[in-house]
């Protein structure tokens, strides 16, 4: 009798992110943007599966039909350049459960390549250093990085070079209320539509500021400092992101505000025991035709989408 084939499995979680602060300072020669960001991790994700195969090649399969299963994948990419790192060829089946919203402006496409790096690093028993993780991530996408870390972070230059913090207790009660209409944002267009020189483009303040009024525990100085370059040129054409924020400022939330390059938008509520009132009253006004989720800002993973 013939010894039975192991097949290695891993099943791992991967999260999402708002950006409490993004100020983008200029454009480079390079085609990126140096910026500022302070990324706030959420306890909301979608699930990998991952199964070594001795058949060659890389499978994915997703829950959802609208996000692309062939090589343009983040997590096609990320495994593929894992094996090319490791000078073997491939041969894996991946599962994506997809539960976050699709091009949103919350990291689920760059949260599922870190999470690919990580599971591909695990399953073939850690060949790769976190340095190298991080240059993988880093050529995958400028969100990625901040992926590998658990807890907020602080990412300069295009957006890889990423800064772990610790959790700040002024977030420790708080939660989102996160409204998404339906549609998705290219990165891409949104950068190359920000006018850094009109109103809106730039902040005064620096994340580091910013920082600080968390660290502080100026829950005031915390909201008036929350900014986002990229919600200029998005509502300027996509006007109902101004309506949903201001629909969540009036259904209750401290404030409001565009995450990344949109559409998401996120409502702070600094009592999570709000939050469902807040958004009953928004989906009151706004009407339900719309991805809603409350998620507490730190603490237990939220199933998405339920
Ligand atoms: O790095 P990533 O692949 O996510 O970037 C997608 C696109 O977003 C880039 O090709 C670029 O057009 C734009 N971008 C930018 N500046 C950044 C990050 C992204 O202009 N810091």
């Amino acid at each position: 009798m013939s010894a039975p084939f192991f097949v290695p499995m891993l099943t791992i979680h991967s999260g999402c992110k708002i950006n409490l602060f993004l100020n983008v300072i200029r454009r480079r020669d390079d085609g990126f943007h140096e910026l500022e960001t302070l990324i706030q991790p959420l306890p909301l994700y979608d699930q990998l599966s991952f199964e070594r195969s001795e058949v060659p090649g890389i499978r994915l399969r997703c829950s959802h039909a609208e996000v692309p299963t062939s090589s343009d994948n983040l997590i096609v990419r990320a495994v593929s350049r894992f094996y090319q790192e490791l000078g073997e060829a491939a041969g894996i089946d991946v599962h994506l459960d997809k539960r976050l919203p699709v091009a949103a402006g919350v990291g689920g496409g760059s949260g599922n390549a870190a999470a690919a790096l990580r599971a591909m690093n695990e399953l073939h028993e850690h060949p790769l250093a976190a340095p190298d993780l991080l240059g993988l991530a880093a050529e995958l996408g400028s969100d990625v990085p901040c992926f590998l870390h658990n807890g907020p972070s602080l990412a300069t230059g295009r957006g890889e070079l990423v800064e772990s913090l610790s959790d700040f207790a002024l977030l420790a009660e708080a939660a989102v209320v996160l409204i998404n209409p339906g549609f998705g944002v290219p990165t891409p267009w949104a950068y190359q539509n920000l006018r850094l020189d009109e109103e809106g483009g730039r902040s005064g303040l620096s994340a580091g500021g910013l920082i600080e009024q968390l660290r502080s525990d100026d829950w005031d100085g915390f909201l008036a400092g929350l900014f986002n370059s990229l919600e200029q040129p998005v509502i300027k054409k996509f006007p109902v992101i101004r309506l949903i924020r201001d629909g969540l400022v009036a259904a209750g939330a401290d404030a409001a505000m565009m995450s990344g390059s949109g559409a998401t938008v996120f409502g702070l509520v600094r009592d999570r025991s709000l939050a469902a009132g807040v958004l009953e009253r928004f989906l009151d006004g706004y009407g339900s035709q719309c991805w809603s989720q409350i998620v507490p800002m730190s603490g237990q993973p939220a199933a998405s989408g339920e």
